[in-house]
């Protein structure tokens, strides 16, 4: 088969070389885009009087052929012709005749490709960041059914202070709303058109960039030809919020998991997010959530395939940049599928407040609550800590808890207890107290739901 470029050559290479240099394998998800591009370019070289008006309608017609076979699923792709814009331009000849060479003019395959991955990669993050509404949603229905129940706090896994369960979907909520703002500030870098830098200096047409940047709904343009060709930043730059948003889902996925274990039970995973065992008949998985954690690997891969592709490269344009794009699909693919099972995941989760209720009554959690009623009576704070701290101990060696200890016993450790105690040390006296800014405290809790419902609408 003779090449879009067989002039300079007098060899063909073999289809098992072709085959291993072809992205059309893959790029052909960026058809709408390719087309969607060309549209803008040929318009444009009308405009300015490149080419004539008739050929333009000729070419825009064709074009618009080519997209309803691409709909359709009638266009076939080879590769022979190498990557999705080569296979359009042939089939745009095809279609109708030579006059179908004069889209490229003005036009190199490196402007193209940059200017159709920024479209795409506007299109998708729009939609994971829609998708990311959703996910806080759900959290944010959860927590408003939860503001008053408690479960334990932990650190280092290890009872810690209870706090409102709503509080702890709520710290999700505000990473989530980052990683929204991650994608939304990478918007203003992605929206800029690279269209008319040419293969890397620009073109002797009198071509108008401007024009095909608003045509397409681009911000702006590329001020440099050659950066416009060379940085795929605004990929890497995508794929950075991705990772750093999986981390935050697999952190999440986590805790659900843990949560759902015999040993916690404080939530159950709603059977449609959940599998059975093929041997254990009692066994219910929580496999989305491990999967979703699972899946947090290849993002952060991704990432770091793309920054190492692109960190020898000289300018402009390289072969190697055609490994931009699988990390890309796979990472946009991976994300939005995470985000929309984790909403559902999430919407449908049976939280256990009796097992929570009983959990929060059961460890000693509420000590430091203690060490305060002692200092704000005017105990130095680390004299409190030791005398709650043998306390602590003492409950210990009884086997009981804090509440369960007689008033006696706290006499003995201070004359600075009253009666009082056994209703500050309550589970929910603890966690309403705590009402400094962004504590759990219900009123905080409350305040912080408002504000969250607020950004939501
Ligand atoms: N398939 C190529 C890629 O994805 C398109 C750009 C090709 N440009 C070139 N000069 N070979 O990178």
């Amino acid at each position: 088969m003779t090449k879009l470029w067989g002039g300079r050559f007098t060899k063909t290479a073999e289809e098992w070389v072709d085959a291993f240099g072809a992205s059309i394998g893959f790029d052909q998800k960026l058809v709408d885009e390719d087309i969607e591009g060309s549209l803008a370019h040929v318009t444009m070289l009308g405009k300015c009087g490149i080419i004539p008006g008739e050929e333009v309608e000729l070419i825009k017609k064709g074009l618009t052929k080519l997209r309803e076979k691409a709909k359709a699923n009638q266009l076939e792709f080879s590769v022979q012709n190498e990557d999705i814009h080569l296979n359009l331009e042939k089939h745009l000849i095809d279609e109708i005749g030579s006059v179908g060479g004069k889209l490229h003019t003005g036009r190199s395959r490196n402007d193209q490709v940059a200017t159709d991955m920024h479209l795409y990669l506007r299109k998708e993050t729009k939609e994971i960041m829609n998708a990311l509404k959703k996910l806080q949603k759900a959290l944010v229905g959860q927590a408003e059914e939860h503001v008053e129940t408690i479960i334990p706090g932990y650190t280092h896994l290890q009872r810690a202070q209870p706090v409102s369960f709503a509080h702890h979907l709520l710290a999700y909520f505000w990473m989530f709303e980052r990683d929204f703002g991650r994608l939304k500030d990478s918007e203003k870098r992605l929206n800029i058109s690279p269209l008319g830098a040419g293969a890397l200096a620009g073109t002797t047409f009198p071509i108008d960039r401007n024009y095909t940047a608003e045509l397409l709904g681009f911000d702006g343009i590329y001020d440099n030809s050659l950066d416009a060709v060379s940085d795929r930043d605004f990929i890497v730059e995508f794929l950075s919020a991705s990772a750093t948003l999986m981390m935050h889902l697999s952190r999440l996925c986590e805790e659900l998991i843990l949560w759902s274990s015999q040993e916690f039970q404080f939530i159950e995973i709603d059977d449609a997010f959940a599998t059975g065992s093929s041997i254990m008949p009692q066994k219910k998985n929580p496999d989305m959530a491990e999967l979703i954690r699972g899946k947090t690997g290849r993002v952060y891969g991704n990432l770091f395939s793309l920054l190492t592709t692109l960190k020898g490269l000289p300018l402009a344009y390289n072969k190697d940049m055609q490994e931009d794009k699988e990390g890309m699909f796979d990472t946009v693919e991976t994300v939005k599928g995470s985000l929309l099972i984790f909403a559902g995941m999430i919407e449908t989760i049976t939280v256990r407040t009796d097992v929570m209720e009983k959990a929060v009554h059961q460890d000693f959690s509420n000590a430091t609550e203690l060490a305060d009623y002692l200092a704000t009576r005017g105990m130095p704070f680390r004299q409190a800590h030791e005398v709650v701290g043998k306390l602590v101990l003492v409950a210990i060696q009884k086997g009981v808890f804090l509440l369960d200890l007689p008033f006696q016993e706290y006499q003995d450790a201070s004359e600075l207890f009253e009666e009082d105690i056994f209703e500050v040390l309550q589970p929910k006296t603890v966690v309403a107290r705590r009402n400094s800014a962004g504590g759990t405290g219900f009123t905080q809790v409350k305040v912080a739901l408002k504000k969250a419902n607020e950004l939501l609408n």
